[in-house]
């Protein structure tokens, strides 16, 4: 009788841990209170590429949040290929999705795409890059892309003391896709802040390349950066020359820019340039420390998948969700009324504090 009751008692426990919505990878339907609001209705999340670590960490953070929350997820990678993501896009509306939520890899190649989402009544929200020339998106959850770029430009300033009225400096300009419309909002903020340094002689772009067409990368390219950086180098800086700054928009492009300094017989420590990035990806931060880059700009992906879950929530079940700008990002339709979260600049001195304190890497995994 005794064994019976503890048999009894240990399923009761069991059953009640499943229903506080149980571990990670704990099945949609065993949070039984929120499946019951969500009706299990079913998420498409297209992400454009797993070959930066930071669209796995997004795509895995959206997955989770709307799992817990009883949403059945379809998560899609299309590794850069265009085609893929709308052929993607069109199997998440056919297989009876609710919701769609995107961060594209060419953002006006999914016009047409998104009019058949229209046409079934299915919302949209435009992931980290805004999906241009279509009014079938609902929101934009991102970062401050302009303020990105904004903060590296700053960080320039700063640390090579441009107010002071230091330098010359010799300075090469990266941007990222320019079918990326966050490469755009970017590349406007760097050249707000230095733009005035270029025109005093205190930064000198020795190849001259500072317009967007000759500057942008397609698709974020470590390759196509490491290659341009290779040829500048070579073309430009071979008599002598000593190139001091690099202006990239993104981790994968900063590590293209270092192979080919590294390949021109630039040295870490010795008269190495000063490096920027974006994502604060784990291998950007070893880099940080070992003095390989020099900065990078953290996008808590955390702080983004929950204001877009917020947003799908919104669209499904009806409220408003957080918006915070409603005139920024005009995508040739509409203003879509966005949340921009806030980029943070880490270098070797608050890496410690932004990245490890807050749980986003753990010590270990940056040794
Ligand atoms: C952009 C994004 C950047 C970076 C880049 C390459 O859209 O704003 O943070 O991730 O894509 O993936």
């Amino acid at each position: 009788m005794k064994k019976m009751l503890a048999l009894v008692l240990s399923c009761i426990m069991v059953l009640a841990i499943a229903g506080c919505g149980g571990g990670d990878n704990a099945p949609a339907s065993s949070s039984s209170s929120s499946s019951a609001q969500t009706g299990g209705k079913k998420i498409g999340v297209a992400m454009p590429t797993q070959s930066s670590q930071r669209w796995i960490a997004d795509g895995k953070n959206m997955k989770e949040k709307l799992e817990k929350l009883g949403y059945t997820v379809d998560l899609q990678y299309a590794e850069d290929d265009v085609q893929a993501q709308v052929s993607q896009i069109e199997n998440m509306i056919t297989n009876g999705a609710n919701c769609l939520v995107i961060a594209s890899i060419d953002s006006n190649a999914l016009v047409n795409v998104l009019e058949q989402a229209k046409a079934n009544n299915i919302p949209v929200i435009a992931y980290d890059r805004l999906l241009m020339d279509t009014d079938s998106v609902s929101y934009y959850a991102t970062f401050d892309n302009k303020g990105v770029g904004v903060a590296i430009g700053k960080y320039i300033e700063d640390k090579m003391g441009l107010k002071e009225g230091k330098g010359p400096y010799n300075i090469e300009f990266f941007a990222g896709s320019p079918d990326d419309n966050n490469a755009h909002f970017l590349n406007t903020g760097v050249f707000e802040v230095l733009q005035p340094y270029l025109t005093s002689g205190q930064l000198v772009c020795v190849s001259g390349q500072t317009s967007f067409d000759a500057i942008c990368t397609l698709r974020w390219s470590q390759e196509t950066a490491q290659k341009r950086m290779e040829d500048i180098l070579s073309g430009y800086y071979s008599t002598g020359k000593n190139l001091d700054i690099v202006v990239s928009p993104f981790d994968g492009i900063s590590y293209g820019v270092s192979a080919a300094l590294e390949g021109a017989g630039y040295k870490v420590g010795q008269k190495w340039p000063m490096i920027t990035g974006q994502d604060a990806e784990l291998m950007a931060s070893k880099n940080i420390l070992s003095g390989k880059q020099s900065m990078t700009i953290f996008k808590d992906t955390r702080i983004l998948a929950d204001k877009c879950v917020k947003m799908v929530q919104a669209v499904l079940e009806g409220g408003q969700p957080e918006i915070n700008d409603t005139t920024s990002y005009n995508n040739n339709k509409k203003i879509v009324p966005s949340y921009l979260c806030s980029p943070v600049p880490v270098d070797k001195a608050n890496l410690q504090k932004e990245l490890i304190d807050s749980g986003y890497y753990k010590k270990a995994e940056l040794e």
